[in-house]
């Protein structure tokens, strides 16, 4: 059939030059679709004698194959090309660097309080926890402060309201770490041995006092401790935590809640302006101390009878700033990012006993 090599030459060259799948879809319809020019030729078959139609037909259905196929395979040859196009646009290169973020740091207060736990834990200390609001019972009356007692008032308690017509006593924000004794002994009984790290509330601000701080409560209970007992855990509390021997002082003093009562001091230089512990002639005070008063082992239904031990009571804040040389309290609780970032810990700077960090 003449004609069929041109017809071929041209449609398979178009489809070669097809730009994209549209213009291929054209070309198909052009070619093979109802109208198509090979389909009008396939249709004159009909008229064509016996003899013709014989290499006629079998010519047309090999060209009408062929371009076929070359449009499939054109088809599939453009959809990788967008591919490929696509592929290049949304390339990403993983390995660049990621943009720096910035981490947060570890508050000298959590910082502190982890060493402390670290080496009290060391000493057979386990962790015990009270609510930070609390009765007043557990806060005042248990631990031998009746509410006429002149303890109360120094306290600065803040109280808490009660709804009008109820008359019982309001509960308190804690004004100290010691009702967790009370807590512990009660729920626990004897022996024990615990310290009870939490933040306590008082109305005082000035360069040393914040309405909230940070205390960490001590108490070991047995048969038969002694200040001597607790002068030696102390200083080996000290000595670990300052990373240095520290001398230790005790002051008789008083406390509704121990008898006899001690504040210890720790010993000082301030030489160079700065203060510095474990050395020189100095004393600073960090603590409350003394053997629980009966009157308290009774209130958490201990046997003052059977049972006796020491306790104390030691400022959180105190010793991060002395151990850290911060000098103003007040900036532990201002939450300003810059002085965070210069005292603050990195997060696996990880206490330990005798870390020295
Ligand atoms: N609770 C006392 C205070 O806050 C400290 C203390 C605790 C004293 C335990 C003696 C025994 O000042």
């Amino acid at each position: 059939m003449e004609g069929l090599d041109k017809l071929r030459g041209d449609w398979l060259a178009r489809i070669g030059e097809a730009a994209d799948e549209g213009a291929l879809e054209e070309i198909r319809v052009a070619a093979l679709g109802k109208k198509g020019e090979i389909s009008l030729k396939m249709r004159e078959l009909g008229k064509m004698s016996p003899e013709e139609r014989q290499t006629a037909g079998p010519a047309l259905n090999a060209l009408k194959d062929e371009v076929n196929s070359a449009l499939s395979a054109r088809k599939s040859s453009l959809g990788d090309a967008a591919l490929e196009a696509r592929l290049a646009t949304e390339w990403l290169d993983v390995t660049l660097p990621s943009r720096p973020r910035r981490v947060g740091s570890i508050h000298p207060v959590s910082q502190v309080t982890e060493e402390v736990t670290a080496i009290f834990a060391d000493m057979g200390f386990a962790v015990a926890e009270g609510p930070q609001i609390d009765s007043d019972w557990y806060n005042f009356d248990a631990l031998n402060i009746p509410g006429h007692h002149p303890a109360r008032a120094e306290m600065d308690t803040f109280y808490m309201a009660r709804a009008e017509g109820d008359n019982r006593p309001p509960h308190v924000l804690r004004t100290h770490t010691s009702p967790v004794q009370i807590r512990h002994m009660e729920a626990h009984g004897a022996p024990c041995r615990i310290i009870a790290p939490g933040r306590v509330y008082r109305a005082d601000y000035d360069q040393t006092h914040t309405p909230m701080f940070h205390q960490v409560e001590g108490l070991a209970i047995d048969r038969d401790i002694s200040m001597a007992n607790l002068k030696w855990v102390l200083e080996e509390f000290f000595s670990a935590y300052f990373g240095t021997k520290v001398k230790t002082r005790f002051r008789a003093s008083h406390f509704p809640f121990t008898e006899p009562s001690a504040e210890v001091d720790i010993q000082c230089s301030w030489e160079g302006g700065t203060v510095k512990v474990g050395e020189g002639d100095d004393w600073l005070e960090v603590l409350g101390s003394g053997m629980v008063h009966p009157k308290v082992l009774s209130a958490a239904k201990v046997d003052p009878a059977e049972w006796q031990g020491f306790a104390f009571g030691m400022g959180i804040d105190r010793i991060a700033m002395l151990k850290y040389g911060i000098p103003d309290l007040r900036a532990f609780f201002d939450s300003d990012l810059r002085w965070l970032r210069h005292y603050g810990f990195a997060a696996l700077q990880v206490p330990a006993v005798h870390s020295g960090v």
